[in-house]
């Protein structure tokens, strides 16, 4: 008779908590904010229950409420009314960035996401060359680092480039430096991957490519799920251009490329659990077919566990409730 029992550890909640090995806390989370130009009242983002395109004014609402809840990192979606190819006005996007600060000042963290895909007519996320058939790397850097400077001076604490063009990286950090702001955070998207999980957000951002372009979907741009090796490339280069943080996204589908990431680079990692991941969790608890908490702790368990300190989620403002239930 064996007289190893791995089920005494197991037996009572006290044993099972006080061996946990992993607990993700709700200041590790960051919460994604959407603020839509010309929009009349909020509207419901599908599949996301409990998050909103914002009015700049529900924005600020919004905020306030998340603060009270215990909430103070979020990262900003802004969503422009005028799209344009090139030449971007980012007037509208570092307004709110302003206001935020202006109401909340340093009460909260302020990442943006700078890309181009919310501000362009075809939705991608660089300049598309005259043929409309592949994005100009050159242009789309320029644009990108030209946002990073206007948000970075209108006070984000972080700016966080999505688009995945090649030395954007790099920059983003000379822009930073040329208006001042050497202290600005560079959250780097980049072991990014060309997901399916990416539905919800892109009707809340506005940013599905376009039909009438003859580049149909981001996938020469973002990383093939098949290929680690390009975001192994993907970080090492980023860490070498001057990124603070690093990111892998989406988060569950990609658990084994963060695990074996972060294990090679001591950078601070985020994960983003994308829209659809979320959605998907927050379907199946509709349709009483899981525990939608427990559910959702699962997840956000597995993405610690495999290495990240920071979460961006969908639920992060649940994440007290939640993680204490
Ligand atoms: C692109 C961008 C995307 C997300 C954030 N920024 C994906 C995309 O459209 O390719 C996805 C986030 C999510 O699904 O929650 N700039």
């Amino acid at each position: 008779m064996s007289r190893i029992s791995l089920r005494r550890l197991r037996q009572d909640p006290h044993i099972r908590s006080l061996t946990r090995e992993v607990r993700p806390v709700a200041e590790q989370f960051i919460q994604p904010l959407f603020v839509v130009e010309g929009l009349a009242e909020r509207e419901a983002v599908p599949g996301l229950t409990g998050v909103y395109r914002d009015t700049p004014d529900s924005l600020l609402r919004q905020i306030e409420s998340d603060l009270a809840a215990g909430v103070s990192k979020f990262l900003l979606f802004c969503v422009p009314a005028g799209k344009q190819a090139q030449g971007i006005d980012w007037s509208f996007n570092a307004g709110q960035i302003a206001a935020i600060k202006r109401r909340f000042g340093s009460s909260v963290w302020l990442a943006v996401d700078v890309c181009l895909c919310s501000s362009t007519p075809h939705g991608h996320c660089g300049v598309l060359n005259p043929e409309g058939d592949h994005l100009d790397n050159v242009a789309s850097v320029q644009e990108l680092a030209a946002a990073a400077a206007a948000y970075a001076l209108a006070g984000a604490d972080c700016v966080a480039p999505s688009d995945m063009m090649d030395g954007r990286i790099g920059a983003i950090r000379q822009a930073l430096e040329e208006v001042g702001r050497d202290r600005t955070l560079l959250m780097a998207y980049s072991a990014k991957f060309h997901s399916n999980f990416y539905g919800p957000f892109r009707v809340a951002a506005d940013s599905a490519p376009k039909e009438a372009s003859k580049l149909t979907d981001r996938a020469s741009y973002q990383i093939d799920p098949a290929r680690p090796g390009d975001a192994l490339m993907s970080v090492e280069r980023d860490v070498a251009e001057g990124a603070d943080i690093l990111m892998v996204k989406p988060g569950m589908p990609y658990l084994d490329i963060l695990a074996d990431l972060a294990r090679q680079f001591p950078q601070p990692w985020a994960v983003y659990e994308v829209s659809g991941e979320y959605a998907s969790i927050e379907l199946l608890a509709q349709q009483g077919l899981t525990n939608r908490i427990g559910a959702h702790r699962e997840a956000w368990t597995a993405l610690v566990r495999a290495g990240a300190s920071m979460i961006i989620s969908y639920g992060a403002r649940h994440a007290r409730d939640w993680l204490a239930a």
